[in-house]
């Protein structure tokens, strides 16, 4: 079997929402401190729905990839689903990372919840 799945390739070599929201509602970034990946999310939120998601992912493929996959499984949910989005959502959505890659998944869980952190922290909301 191939270490990564067609999905993991596709998003790899073509990934969706790269780049940066100006002045965007929400912004979070993350590093996994081992391997020295960066991944930085942009969040667009209108009427509690994330109308739109980018992100910047210095890191390796898997980290790119679960940070295209994540962003596109957020776009247009509301925020109260977004925040409930777990790594093991994003690597199923992958059809599955190595064993020695999930922490690339955690990556876009943290770097979501870091944004959403954020956009509470902005609109002075304890988002509980
Ligand atoms: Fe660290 Fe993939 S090796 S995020």
């Amino acid at each position: 079997m191939a270490l990564y799945s067609e999905k993991v390739m596709d998003h790899f070599r073509n990934p969706r929402n790269v780049g940066v929201i100006e002045n965007a509602d929400g912004v979070g970034e993350v590093g996994n401190a081992k391997c020295g990946d960066i991944m930085k999310i942009y969040l667009k939120i209108d009427d509690g729905i994330v109308s739109d998601a980018k992100f910047e992912t210095f890191g390796c493929g898997s980290a790119i990839a679960s940070s295209s996959m994540a962003t596109e499984l957020i776009k247009g949910k509301p925020l109260e689903e977004v925040k409930q989005l777990t790594n093991k959502a994003v690597t199923e959505a992958l059809d599955g990372l190595p064993a020695h890659k999930l922490h690339c998944s955690v990556l876009a869980e943290e770097a979501i919840a870091a944004a959403i952190k954020d956009y509470y922290e902005k609109t002075g909301n304890s988002g509980s």
